[in-house]
């Protein structure tokens, strides 16, 4: 493992074991924007991972969610969400991480994610795969979505404007079902290690995106912008999935975006 991965898995394992040495003390949260929940938690992990970072790499960029980061003019950028999957933990549901991502001019290098609740801890170099644990991960091999596990989020401001019920409820019916686990970087993880087909969302940051997204492509999977274009890390959609149903995926997503719905929401 390279001296950047082996320092952020560090990194991640102490802040995760932070984040729940919070979580055992249930500390309130606070409301940042329209229903966007910032715990203590957040800001604490966020300093303790800066820190570390700029200790070890003073002169890498640093983009952190909680605005602690450190501009840099370094061809080295550290993408940070040092809590991500904020409203499960302040709810204690235990699906929650922390991810970092590396990028050198441009290129996502290296990325960590790691979920304390359950101990997985998923590791990615660009040429040297995807790790669950240390063990090689790959995605599945399902190749019809209509054999698919898939998921989505809802980005939590301005949610009345969100378009994405539409696609949920024609991925609904197209798979074995949408599941939302409320964290970005471990729906990546999860289609990663072939837990799940595909994961795609409309409204992410690049802290939720860049480890995971270097991990599904390092597993074998795809990722795109919801049209097919390439995908842009600094968002905010995403398309991820094992590869093997990108074209379906985009064929359906068509559709939705047409307004022509192979199955139409009931009425009530
Ligand atoms: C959020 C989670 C959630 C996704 C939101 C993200 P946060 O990150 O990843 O699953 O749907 O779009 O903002 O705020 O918990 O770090
Ligand atoms: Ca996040
Ligand atoms: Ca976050």
């Amino acid at each position: 493992m390279g001296s950047y991965l082996e320092t952020a898995v560090e990194i991640a394992r102490e802040a995760g074991a932070l984040l729940t040495t919070f979580l055992e003390r249930r500390i309130p949260f606070e409301i940042k924007g329209e229903n966007d929940l910032v715990t203590e938690a957040d800001r604490a992990s966020e300093r303790l991972i800066v820190e570390r970072l700029r200790t070890h790499f003073p002169s890498h960029g640093i983009v952190a969610e909680e605005g602690g980061g450190h501009e840099s003019p370094s061809a080295y950028r550290w993408y940070v969400d040092p809590l991500d999957g904020t409203t499960n933990f302040a709810h204690s549901f235990p699906f929650f991480n922390v991810t970092m991502g590396l990028e050198v001019s441009g290129d996502l290098v290296a990325g960590v994610i790691f979920d304390p609740a359950h101990d997985e801890l998923f590791t990615v170099e660009r040429g040297a795969g995807s790790y669950l644990n240390n063990r090689r991960i790959r995605v599945s091999k399902a190749d019809k979505l209509e054999n698919a596990l898939v998921s989505t989020g809802f980005p939590s401001r301005k949610r009345h404007l969100g378009v994405n019920i539409h696609f949920y409820h024609q991925l609904g019916m197209a798979t074995h079902g949408v599941r939302r686990t409320g964290s970005a970087a471990i729906d990546l993880a999860y289609v990663a290690c072939g837990r799940m087909e595909a994961f795609w969302e409309f409204g992410l940051k690049p802290w939720d995106m860049a480890a995971g997204r270097l991990l599904v492509a390092e597993a074998g999977g795809k990722c795109s912008g919801m049209h097919g274009e390439e995908h842009e890390l600094l968002g905010p959609d995403l398309l991820a999935d094992n590869g093997l149903i990108h074209d379906e995926i985009l064929g359906l997503f068509a559709e939705i975006f047409r307004g022509e719905y192979r199955v139409p929401i009931p009425s009530i």
